[in-house]
């Protein structure tokens, strides 16, 4: 077998399942799965064991959306700017349009929305961009090469590596993507989450966590290749990813490329022992971030959750910890408010700033968003407010 598993995060229940007062009475059928990530020796791809069907994650309430934070925001509208400078395109496909940070940038005959999630392809098609509210695949790129030919360029952040059958995603884009077309994919970094012990990165939606070299060996299946390699901040450490065909040479390789790859190699993302290490260091960030969570709770002082993410989802249960260590959530998610994190009973409040200010500590479950949380929270840590977070180890700032 040349997948090894490397981490067991125990029984998890789906990371983005946030539960209504309702269901959470009826708890009995809340659906857990065991959360195993392994290591392929052979593709050097991460990976989690157990699939949960797609229409279970992503259907018409998936609560998520890009657009919540300024930091996104910022990030796509200066990526725009950059894909219209550097490569002016005539048409640009997103695959996973979530509610539209990315697309809102770009003129209404310019782009193509792909999104499978209803409650959020309804929101681009109302802003009267072109959407088709599919999941991605071969027929939906047969279907869109049909209405509107080949397409300039292709980007995708944060959705590819929700996708099972990788090849089928390649051969989807290689059929689509025209002859000098560029190829943009963004996704956190699998190094920065090593590195950073971030191992809540590990959820149902994340099937794969790309390492530049797990994903240079896929690419090298299509005959197509990295040009460029960016490292974003957004996400606690992203990789943007520039690829084209092999047959374009006019386009030049960059620098960037083969550095992050010897980097990646220097670190060892290559090999199995590294993961092995990491599982050692998951399990020592466990017992510290229990052991400051109880120390707190001693003082009774109160702890509230910022950020009702789906990486804390992963937290509380693999920590176990629910409403008697952390009182209650914020978030300004309107579909995240009034309802419980999954698999623990800890209600999400609206976000507001006397909730903010009636706790004693913020475990910053978007630790991701620490600096435009910090600014946001001036106040706060002026009175003397103290912040909790694991990344990239657990403690109290
Ligand atoms: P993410 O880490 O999966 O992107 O999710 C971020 C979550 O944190 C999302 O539910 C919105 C929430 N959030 C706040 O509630 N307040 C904030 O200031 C920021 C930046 C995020």
């Amino acid at each position: 077998m040349s997948n090894n598993e490397f981490l067991d995060l125990g029984y998890q229940p789906l990371a983005n399942k946030y539960l209504s007062k309702r269901e959470k009475w009826k708890r009995t059928n809340e659906e857990t799965y065991r959360l195993k990530v392994g290591f392929n020796n052979q593709t050097k791809l991460v990976s989690l064991y157990k699939k949960i069907p797609v229409k279970k994650m992503f259907n018409d309430t998936y609560p998520y959306k890009s657009s919540m934070s300024k930091t996104m925001l910022n990030s796509f509208l200066s990526l725009s700017k950059k894909i219209k400078k550097r490569f002016n395109p005539k048409m640009t496909l997103e695959i996973g349009s979530n509610d539209g940070p990315l697309i809102r940038n770009f003129k209404k005959n310019e782009i193509i929305c792909v999104e499978p999630c209803s409650n959020l392809a309804k929101i681009t098609k109302k802003m009267g961009y072109i959407t088709f509210n599919n999941y991605w695949n071969y027929d939906l790129s047969k279907k869109i090469k049909k209405q509107f030919n080949k397409i300039d360029l292709i980007y995708s952040a944060n959705t590819l590596t929700h996708i099972e059958n990788l090849k089928d995603v390649f051969k989807s884009i290689d059929n689509l993507l025209s002859k000098h077309g560029v190829l943009i994919i963004e996704d956190p970094s699998l190094l920065e989450c090593i590195k950073k012990v971030s191992y809540d990165q590990f959820y149902n939606e994340h099937i794969y966590i790309f390492s530049s070299i797990s994903l240079n060996n896929l690419l090298e299946k299509f005959n197509l290749e990295f040009f460029d390699i960016e490292q974003l901040t957004t996400h606690g450490g992203s990789l943007r990813f520039y690829i084209k065909r092999k047959s374009n040479k006019k386009i030049k390789i960059k620098a960037s490329v083969s550095k992050q790859l010897t980097k990646e190699k220097k670190f060892g993302l290559n090999k199995l022992s590294t993961y092995l290490r990491f599982k050692d260091k998951v399990i020592n960030s466990k017992k510290k971030l229990i052991l400051i969570i109880n120390k707190i709770k001693k003082t009774n002082k109160k702890i509230v959750g910022y950020g009702a993410t789906a990486k804390a989802t992963t937290i509380l249960n693999y920590c176990n910890l629910s409403n008697k260590d952390i009182a209650h959530f914020v978030d300004t998610t309107p579909d995240k408010v009034g309802k419980f994190m999954p698999g623990k009973n800890i209600k999400i409040l609206k976000y507001n700033k006397k909730l903010v200010n009636n706790a004693d500590y913020l475990f910053l479950g978007a630790w991701n968003f620490k600096n435009e949380i910090f600014l946001k929270e001036k106040n706060f840590i002026k009175n003397g407010g103290k912040f909790i977070t694991h990344v990239p180890f657990p403690r109290i700032i």
